[in-house]
C-alpha cells in the first residue's frame, strides 16, 4: 500500500507488562505502522497482535529481525536481555528503541552505542520522560529564570512492589533492583533539569535476593545546583519532583509521566501548565520517528552520551550502595 510506505514499520520484541501501554499509544499514532510483534511464545505473540492491531505475530525474535517490512524495533523485555537482542537487531539492520537501562552495565552501554554508529544504525534508549510536553515546559521555565538561580531540586519514585524472589525487581540474574528499575527516573530528570552531575552519593537498603530495594541519592551538579532523590519498591506510592530556585518553585506531580508542571513564587501558584493531549509515551515516539526521517542515528532528545552517563551515575549508585554484583 502506498500510505505504508510513508509509514514506520515497527516490531516489538517482548510482549509483556508495559509493551501493552506502549503499544496502545503507538497503534493510534499516524506516521506508525504496526508491523509485527515476537514473543518466544508465539500463541501470546498472536494474542497480542491481534488485541492491538499488529499485522503479524512472530514466534522467534530472528523471524521478526528478518521482516523486511520492520524498520524498527522496539525492545521492552528485562534489562539484562537488552544488550543482546539489540545487538542482532543493529546486526540484522533494524533501527532499535530500547527500554530503560539501555544495558545495566556502562561499558555495555558504551559497546552497544559504538556498535550502532559503527553500523550506521539508529539506537536510544527509552527515557520518555524528557519528551513529555510538562517536562519540557519546566525545562523552559528554568531557561527563562522564572525560579530565579537554581539551587536544588528533590525527585522521587517509590512503590510497593513485588516480593517474589523470582520477579524481574528481586532477581539479581534479571537485572533485579529499585536503581536500574526507577532510580533511573530522578537521575535522569535532575541532570536534565540541573545539568552535568559532578559528584554523586548514595545509602540504600538491600531486599533478601540482594538486590537494592531502596536507596536514598544525593547528587552536586556542574551549575553548583544539587539533588536530593530517592528510590524504592518497599514504600508507599511516591513519585513526584520539585526544583527549587532564588526566585520560586516548579512541583511535577508523577514526574515520570507528568501531565502537568506547577510554578510558585511567594507561596502562590504563578502559572500552571496542564498537557491535555498525549499519552505516556507518544511524545518519545514522534520523537524516534522525526530522528529516522532525518536519517539520524541518534536521537537529539535523549543521545548515545546521555545512556552512557546514566549508566555510569546508576553503576555508582548501586556500588555505593553494596548491591553491585562483579
Ligand atoms: N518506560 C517505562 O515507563 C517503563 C515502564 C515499565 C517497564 N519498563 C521497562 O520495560 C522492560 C520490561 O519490563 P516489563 O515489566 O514489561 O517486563 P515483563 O512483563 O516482566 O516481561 C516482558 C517480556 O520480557 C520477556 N521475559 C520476561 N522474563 C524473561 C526471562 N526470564 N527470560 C527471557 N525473557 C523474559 C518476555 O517475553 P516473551 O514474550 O518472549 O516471553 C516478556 O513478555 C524493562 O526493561 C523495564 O525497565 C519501562
Amino acid at each position: 500500500m502506498e500510505n505504508d510506505k510513508k509509514r514506520i514499520g515497527w516490531g516489538l520484541i517482548g510482549p509483556g507488562r508495559f509493551a501493552q501501554e506502549f503499544a496502545q499509544e503507538l497503534v493510534a499514532m499516524e506516521g506508525a505502522r504496526p508491523v509485527a510483534v515476537a514473543s518466544r511464545d508465539l500463541a501470546k505473540a498472536q494474542a497480542f497482535a491481534s488485541r492491538f492491531g499488529f499485522e503479524k505475530a512472530c514466534g522467534s525474535y530472528e523471524e521478526l529481525f528478518a521482516d523486511e517490512d520492520v524498520d524498527i524495533v522496539y525492545i521492552v523485555v528485562p534489562h539484562v536481555f537488552h544488550a543482546g537482542i539489540a545487538k542482532a537487531a543493529i546486526l540484522a539492520g533494524k533501527a532499535v528503541l530500547c527500554e530503560k537501562p539501555l544495558t545495566p552495565e556502562p561499558e555495555t552501554t558504551r559497546e552497544l552505542t559504538r556498535l550502532a554508529q559503527e553500523h550506521g544504525v539508529f539506537l536510544m534508549e527509552a527515557m520518555k520522560t524528557g519528551f513529555l510536553p510538562a517536562i519540557r515546559k519546566a525545562k523552559s521555565w528554568i531557561g527563562e529564570g522564572r525560579i530565579g538561580d537554581l539551587r536544588l531540586a528533590q525527585a522521587d519514585f517509590c512503590f510497593s512492589g513485588p516480593t517474589d524472589p523470582g520477579d524481574r525487581l528481586m532477581n539479581p540474574e534479571l537485572g533485579g533492583g529499585a536503581v536500574l528499575d526507577v532510580g533511573i527516573y530522578p537521575l535522569h530528570l535532575t541532570r536534565l533539569l540541573l545539568g552535568e552531575v559532578e559528584s554523586i552519593a548514595a545509602r540504600g537498603t538491600l531486599a533478601e535476593t540482594g538486590v537494592e530495594d531502596s536507596a536514598a541519592i544525593l547528587s552536586r551538579h556542574v551549575s553548583g545546583a544539587c539533588a536530593a532523590m530517592t528510590c524504592s519498591f518497599r514504600t508507599e506510592e511516591a513519585m513526584s519532583a520539585s526544583v527549587f530556585g532564588t526566585e520560586g518553585l516548579i512541583e511535577i506531580p508523577l514526574f515520570h509521566a507528568a501531565k502537568k508542571a506547577i510554578l510558585k513564587r511567594g507561596g502562590e501558584v504563578i502559572e500552571t501548565f496542564e498537557d491535555s493531549g498525549g499519552g505516556m509515551v507518544a511524545a518519545e515516539i514522534e520523537a524516534v520517528m522525526d530522528a529516522l526521517g532525518e536519517g539520524l542515528t541518534e536521537c537529539p532528545g535523549h543521545t548515545h552520551a546521555d545512556s552512557i552517563r546514566l549508566a555510569e551515575l546508576m553503576y555508582e549508585v548501586r556500588r555505593q550502595v553494596g548491591s553491585l554484583v562483579t
